[in-house]
């Protein structure tokens, strides 16, 4: 009978739809299934039997293994069950922003042994850490932090030798700082660890000196609001590389130790309110300090001393009750970036004098209860709010200055609209700064030491918003906007603010995207201005995924046609069948279609070189396209050549201009190679380094495309060739700019990057004249991308001569200090103006030879570049010598490593008198007009195309 038939056919589809092979690992698929049923709200995609195969949000796998598990904000409930252990290739674990997430963390966790990323922030996890977290041996990020974790630190942790950031802040932890003993490890071992986050916790006992040694790396060390007792252990001035030190709110007691001032890096450094007690530390050597804060301690009755006035990179001083007197010296106030100075409840007397005050940063003067008699104001100071409340000046009857009552301004900061108008919207959705009705992504930014302190300036969060929407567009997100609001201080002078992010094409994310989003903040994936400092994002729990409502349903929707199907006869089969046709019709024509798109399809048919190219960011360009952006590679289009081929210049349909490398037949490289290159080369994002737009493999060609550098290469203009003018003060900031983008590729490019040829013909400079690292044909991926580990690769002696490291050139032993030795002659290139090879004479040798540091310049007044300008001091000159002959030591070993060259030279510009953080892309307004009328060459008339204003410091790069 045709209806037993139909029902048989039903079975055998059903049975077709069951038996299809499973992509997805046993395990892997049994243990999400456990995770799965113990969890409330996981995405509506959890279905079926194949989490690989039918790509669960929040899920990745390599193969048929889930290496990843992201998913943040989802409002996952439930507890972590020890199925978890099942997932043996797991890589990445991200559960943050989940505060129904309770219960403790099982042991089996010890288990994941190939987990690098352990993030679970502001869930509500409680209970122990287990100690078998310090047997996750490939661990590099571990955050719990804003927890209810209670109990000890693990000693355990001290065998992540991986681990780069360890955040344990914000939970309930008690016991000492465990330190390693003869049989047990601590955290001292942790020498390759950058970060050290625990804060807000009840830590007790001596901060253990043996925790810091002179051969750590940590640039933060965050123990506030503790309950440490005993004195600063006199090891911390061993850290050499820290940055950020907050040891506020404890109940440390004794002298601060005198060598915390070797810490030369340190630039936000928080002791207030602890039980310290005098002679106050004599800080003179850290010069790079921004904001200082020794409130609330008993330092014993002192002269305000004169050395702050030496701080120049300073913006903070907070010295609340700490005993000062005397008059505060004028020449503080003189201190260029200064915003802030409360020094509230001192005994400070005589006249407050801030008539050589610098205007555009000051902001606010508290000296509330202090015995200042007298107040002399300098004109024009009205946006400095100065507070004498309490002190003589204000007692006497009658006086009405406004110095004398406290007036409250807060910031009430919000994103402005981007040239539109605000859209009234329904359903709680929101309108966006482009004025698009949405449901953005919530959640707090907290800042743990920025290292500014006026919150009325606006252009900090215009800052912070670029450099957060290039990170999302850099990982291209789903984000439209964002929006920033309400910046202040909490209660533990963090500095926080709401931030919303709207999705991009629609008005809703959906599971995957706030997964990445989440991921990208808790992860610390975005790395936010250096101005900034440490952050924690505290997400919320997301509530409007799009799609939610069809989706929930599905299993039994599909069910319940198959049901009715077979009670009700062949019409609803056939329509069934028929359906099923056409989704797979459908599906072929979708993958036709996205074959069509998919810009690496050549990749895909020629396995030989290994399938597609793992691309951040880089573009597929077609030989068409490429052709028509620079009119048919004319002529005129050609700003250069060399072995390879040549250079074009082209303009995109957005205008934006790009130099196009066009690679000639002959010297094409295989095509494994060319995709290695491009691989490498889109991972690079540093703003001293020339970034790739795209490529094209497309008809035989092998193409580059780059950002174009307008005005070309260092090598031209020390030649004279472009007409700009290098004196000594820019040619200290290309040098500096080239380093840093140097030290970027061999520190924090992921896998690290040995350029392999260096020279100025390979730093470009912008329109601002900012350096930027070029031309990476001969770059090697250097070892291993999990630790960041640079190794020594043996390789075929590549490079250019005057430029070659002697010693790889004997050993072909490539390390970075390689490059190191290129940079060391650039820098002699930038003090000669002469090629590193000129009429039979090496600059290296010239240099040395001719050098006498007794004599004025070193004696080598003749052999400098005469465009330098010889008639100003070349301030900073000796030092510059100095470190170009260490980078061109015959030993690689005795040269420093960029990231020593880049403080060098940044201590030079300080020397000079200016500020090494200032981003030239703040550049006054005088220069942009003058590149906008074109009325004149912005190089050659300006008095300085580098007219530094100092707000702020480059933005810290983004390593992926
Ligand atoms: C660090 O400081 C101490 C004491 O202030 C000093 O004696 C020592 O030389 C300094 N060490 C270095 C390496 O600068
Ligand atoms: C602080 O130290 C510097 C050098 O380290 C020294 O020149 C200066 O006199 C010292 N200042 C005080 C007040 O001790
Ligand atoms: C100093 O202590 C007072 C009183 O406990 C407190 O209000 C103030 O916030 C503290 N100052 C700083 C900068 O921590
Ligand atoms: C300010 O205080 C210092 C120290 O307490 C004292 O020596 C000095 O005479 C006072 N000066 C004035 C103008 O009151």
């Amino acid at each position: 009978m045709g209806s037993r038939i139909l029902v048989f056919l039903v079975v055998a589809l059903i049975q077709v739809c069951t038996t299809t092979p499973a992509v997805t690992n046993n395990d892997d698929f049994n243990a999400l299934k456990a995770l799965k049923d113990v969890w409330d709200n996981v995405p509506p995609t959890w279905v079926g039997a194949d989490p690989c195969g039918s790509r669960w949000d929040g899920i990745v796998c390599t193969n048929s293994r889930v290496t990843s598990i992201t998913l943040a904000s989802m409002g996952l409930k439930g507890t972590l069950s020890g199925d978890i252990s099942l997932l043996s290739e797991l890589q990445i674990l991200d559960l943050s922003y989940n505060t129904e997430l309770t219960g403790s963390l099982p042991l089996a966790i010890g288990d994941l042994k190939k987990l690098t990323n352990l993030i679970l922030v502001r869930c509500r996890f409680s209970g122990p850490i287990p100690d078998a977290i310090g047997s996750l041996s490939q661990l590099t990020d571990l955050s719990l932090n804003s927890n209810r974790f209670s109990g000890s630190i693990p000693p355990s942790l001290g065998n992540l030798d991986k681990l780069f950031w360890l955040d344990l802040a914000d939970n309930m932890l008690t016991g000492t700082i465990p330190v390693s003993t003869g049989t047990t490890p601590g955290l001292d071992l942790l020498v390759h660890t950058k970060h050290f986050h625990l804060g807000f916790n009840q830590l007790t006992g001596q901060i253990p000196p043996k925790l810091f040694s002179s051969g750590m790396n940590l640039i933060h060390v965050l123990l506030e609001s503790n309950k440490l007792t005993g004195s600063i252990p006199s090891t911390l001035g061993l850290v050499k590389s820290l940055e950020v030190v907050r040891l506020d709110n404890n109940s440390l007691t004794g002298p601060v130790p005198s060598n915390i001032n070797n810490l030369t890096s340190v630039s936000e450094m928080f002791l207030s309110n602890n039980g310290l007690t005098g002679p106050l530390p004599n800080l003179t050597g850290m010069d790079h300090l921004t904001y200082l804060d020794m409130s609330n301690n008993t330092f014993g009755a002192t002269d305000f001393p004169p050395w702050f006035s030496t701080l120049q990179s300073l913006t903070t001083l907070v010295m609340e009750k700490t005993q000062l007197q005397g008059q505060i010296p004028s020449d503080f106030f003189s201190l260029s970036n200064l915003q802030t100075l409360d020094a509230r409840n001192n005994k400070f007397n005589g006249t407050l004098d801030i008539r050589t005050s610098s205007i555009n940063q000051l902001s606010l003067i508290d000296l509330r209860e202090n015995q200042i008699s007298a107040f002399t104001e300098r004109p024009g100071i009205e946006k400095v709010g100065v507070i004498l409340v309490d002190n003589p000046v204000c007692q006497e009857t009658g006086v009405t200055e406004s110095y004398c009552s406290v007036s409250q301004n807060e910031s009430s900061y919000s994103t402005p609209l981007n040239n539109c108008v605000a859209s009234s919207c329904f359903a709680n959705q929101i309108s966006s700064p482009n004025c698009k009705c949405a449901f953005p992504y919530t959640g707090l930014l907290q800042f743990r030491a920025p290292s500014f302190s006026n919150l009325g300036n606006d252009t900090y969060y215009t800052v912070l918003e670029q450099s957060l929407m290039n990170s999302f567009k850099f990982h291209q997100l789903p984000v439209d906007s964002v929006n920033l609001s309400h910046p202040r201080k909490d209660s533990s002078t963090y500095l926080v603010m709401n931030l919303q992010v709207f999705p991009f094409g629609q008005d809703r994310f959906n599971w995957t995207g706030i997964s990445r989003i989440g991921f990208a903040l808790s992860n610390q994936i975005f790395k936010p201005p250096s101005q900034f400092g440490p952050f924690v994002f505290h997400g919320d729990t997301y509530l409007n995924f799009a799609g939610k409502e069809v989706t929930g349903s599905n299993k039994s929707s599909n069910t319940g046609v198959i049901i009715g199907a077979v009670a009700g006869g062949s019409v609803l089969l056939l329509l069934l069948l028929g359906a099923g046709l056409y989704a797979h019709r459908q599906k072929k024509r979708a993958e036709k279609a996205t074959e069509q798109n998919n810009p690496f399809a050549q990749w895909e048919s020629n396995k030989s070189i290994g399938g597609v190219p793992q691309l951040k960011g880089a573009r597929n360009f077609s030989f068409e396209e490429l052709r028509k952006y620079s009119n048919n590679f004319s002529e005129t289009n050609d700003i250069g050549s060399g072995g390879y081929g040549n250079v074009y210049r082209g303009v995109l349909p957005t205008g934006e201009l790009i130099a196009i490398k066009r690679a000639q037949q002959g010297s094409m490289q295989g095509g494994l190679e060319f995709k290695t290159e491009i691989e490498l080369l889109s991972r690079v994002h540093h703003k001293n380094v020339v970034s790739l737009i795209g490529f094209c493999f497309d008809r035989g060609e092998q193409m580059l495309v780059y950002e174009f550098v307008p005005n070309g290469s260092l090598m031209e203009s020390l030649s004279g060739k472009t007409g700009i003018r290098l004196d000594w003060v820019r040619r200290l900031k290309v040098a500096l700019g080239a380093a840093r983008g140097l030290a970027y590729l061999h520190e924090l490019a992921n896998p690290p990057i040995i350029h392999r040829d260096i020279k100025s013909s390979n730093i470009l400079l912008d329109e601002r004249l900012n350096a930027k690292v070029a031309d990476f044909g001969l770059s090697k991926p250097m070892g291993d991308s999990e630790t960041g580990h640079l190794t020594h690769v043996t390789t075929q002696v590549k490079g250019t001569m005057g430029y070659m490291d002697p010693e790889y050139y004997m050993t072909q032993q490539l390390t970075e200090k390689s490059d190191v030795y290129s940079f060391g002659v650039v820098m002699l290139e930038l003090l000669t103006g002469k090629r590193p090879i000129e009429k039979g004479k090496y600059v290296v040798r010239e240099v040395k030879t001719a050098l006498d540091r007794a004599k004025y310049l070193y004696n080598l007044g003749e052999l400098l570049d005469s465009s330098i300008g010889l008639d100003t001091t070349l301030k900073g000159l000796d030092k510059f010598v100095d470190v170009a002959l260490k980078c061109v030591e015959e030993n690689g070993s005795d040269r420093p490593t960029m990231g020593e060259v880049v403080k060098e030279i940044e201590n030079i510009l300080h020397l000079a008198g200016l500020n090494p953080n200032a981003d030239s892309a703040s550049t006054s307004a005088s220069y942009d007009d003058a590149s906008k009328g074109n009325a004149k060459h912005p190089y050659i008339f300006s008095k300085d195309a580098f007219d530094y204003s100092g707000d702020f410091p480059a933005s810290k790069v983004e390593p992926l």
